[in-house]
Order: C-alpha cells, then structure tokens, then sequence
C-alpha cells in the first residue's frame, strides 16, 4: 500500500494492493477522467508534485517516466510511501 496525498487539499488517502488511484479517489468524489483504464491513452494524466512513481502504463516515453513528475492513476502505482498529486 502506499499512500496519495493531494496538493490542493493536503487530504491524505491510503491505496491497498489491487486498487488503483482513480477508483480509491473516485469513492472520496475526486474524479479524474478516464478511458482506457490500462494504461493506454493518457486520458487520466496527473502532474506528480512528490514522490517516485511505479509506472505501470504504456503511455509515457522512457524520458517521460524518468522525469518523475507525471503518472497514470488508472493504472500505475508509487515506489515512495508517499505520491504527491497535482489534485
Ligand atoms: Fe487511459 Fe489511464 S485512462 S491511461
């Protein structure tokens, strides 16, 4: 589990093994758009302000990835305890 935290809001929410970012933030009535939902089209797209991502999409370019400061919440995960989010 890792935990997201929102930069507007400072509001913190805890992701368990087996659910992703969109759906745990969706039931708290933060809804980031999405389409694919596997990491294919880049709809869900969030500016990562904190944290190390676990990309697990298809979506960025190798460069992109590395850069730490955009990730797909519909699908990928965070190698820090922590993942900071442009929400
Ligand atoms: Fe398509 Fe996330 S919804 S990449």
């Amino acid at each position: 589990a890792f935990d997201v935290k929102l930069a507007s809001s400072g509001q913190v929410f805890t992701i368990p093994p087996g659910r992703t970012v969109v759906e745990v933030l969706a039931e708290h009535g933060i809804d980031i758009p999405v389409s694919c939902e596997q990491g294919v089209c880049g709809t869900c797209l969030t500016r990562v302000t904190g944290g190390v991502p676990d990309h697990r999409d298809v979506y960025l370019t190798d460069e992109e990835r590395a850069a730490n400061d955009q990730f797909t919440p519909c699908c990928s995960r965070s190698k820090s305890a922590v993942l900071s989010l442009d929400l």
